[in-house]
């Protein structure tokens, strides 16, 4: 039997972080035998918010890619792309414009919230406003039958599936309708508390080394209640008992139990926490470093996968002009 077609794209903004690897990405490659995979680095998406500043661009791209593949994507079993290779997509953009209500994207709750968000940017573009029309195209290029996104990602996801439909009742059943994989991903809490972000300057990099983590960890606030060794803990409030959750499954009982009865100290708590953490990156890191210093292979990835993802995306757009009348 074919395998179902797995898709996601990934915005290169710039280093990764623990958030983002317990977020999506481990979810999908944890999933990545069970399809056949499109991963691909958006940067059309990324010009659409950084279209003043775009030169950083292309290097964040790569900088992604060895991650992915150095994280464990399977470039043989993978179809790895960037956008910008794959012409086919601005123009099922173009067609799906036509048949798109403005009121969709008006409404999209993400459209709002990111022009508030990002003050220091005008985002008051018809790029901007179209995101989730090449965010579609994306998708149905390759008539993807699931999306591993982020709960934030839902409503684009929705405008596409309403995008699917539209077109085929237009023009005749063609597109399938995607379905969203949701992670039961955790949310990871930055080193002040909350949501780990690159811009709240709380983040734990990937590329972080154990000093740097050992660093940051420690600033963690833990439980306000216990200030002094003797005190009891609370490892239900504490940030390091979450994280513990993640990474050392095996050892929470025992830490809670320690916790609760005073017998380990935070700090210890903390640093035993941070060298769990850094042995987790280590391999990571490694592989990383490895990839760097062959780029002409990353580029052969890339060659590789426009070839064939053009490939079918040509196929498509064929069948779409066909049926819209224009071929
Ligand atoms: N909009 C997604 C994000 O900001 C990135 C993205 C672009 C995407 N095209 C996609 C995700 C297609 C899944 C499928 O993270
Ligand atoms: Fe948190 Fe560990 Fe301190 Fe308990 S001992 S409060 S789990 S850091």
């Amino acid at each position: 039997m074919q395998k179902l077609k797995m898709l996601t794209g990934f915005r290169p903004t710039g280093k990764l972080h623990l958030g983002h690897l317990h977020g999506n990405i481990m979810n999908m490659i944890e999933h990545q035998h069970e399809y056949n995979n499109f991963f691909f680095l958006v940067d059309w998406h990324a010009l659409s918010t950084e279209y003043q500043n775009p030169k950083d661009i292309k290097k964040n791209l790569l900088d992604c890619l060895i991650d992915l593949i150095a994280l464990g994507v399977d470039p043989e079993k993978t179809h790895l792309y960037r956008q910008s290779d794959i012409p086919e997509i601005p123009e099922l953009t173009l067609y799906f414009s036509m048949i798109t209500p403005l009121s969709w994207l008006e409404r999209c709750p993400t459209y709002k919230e990111q022009i508030n968000q990002l003050q220091s940017k005008d985002l008051s573009t018809l790029g901007f406003l179209s995101y989730p029309v090449l965010m579609a195209a994306d998708i149905l290029v390759v008539n993807a039958d699931v999306v591993p996104v982020g709960e934030d990602q839902l409503p684009h996801l929705e405008i596409t599936r309403e995008i699917s439909r539209r077109f085929n009742h237009l023009y005749g059943n063609f597109f399938k309708e995607p379905q969203a994989m949701l992670s039961q991903s955790r949310r990871v809490l930055g080193t002040d508390g909350r949501k780990m972000s690159k811009s709240y300057g709380n983040a734990i990099f990937l590329t972080d080394d154990r000093d740097t983590i050992r660093k940051k960890i420690r600033m963690m606030i833990t439980d306000p209640q216990r200030v002094r060794l003797k005190d009891p803990g609370h490892p239900e409030v504490c940030n390091i008992f979450d994280l513990y959750k993640i990474y050392k499954k095996e050892k929470i009982k025992d830490i809670e139990q320690r916790c609760r009865k005073a017998q380990i100290g935070c700090t210890s708590c903390k640093d035993e926490l941070a060298d769990i953490i850094y042995g987790n990156l280590e391999g990571f890191q490694y592989r990383r470093a490895e990839l760097e210093k062959d780029i002409k292979k990353i580029y052969q990835i890339l060659d590789r996968g426009r070839t064939e993802v053009r490939d079918i995306a040509s196929k498509t757009i064929k069948d779409v002009r066909e049926k819209i009348g224009i071929d």
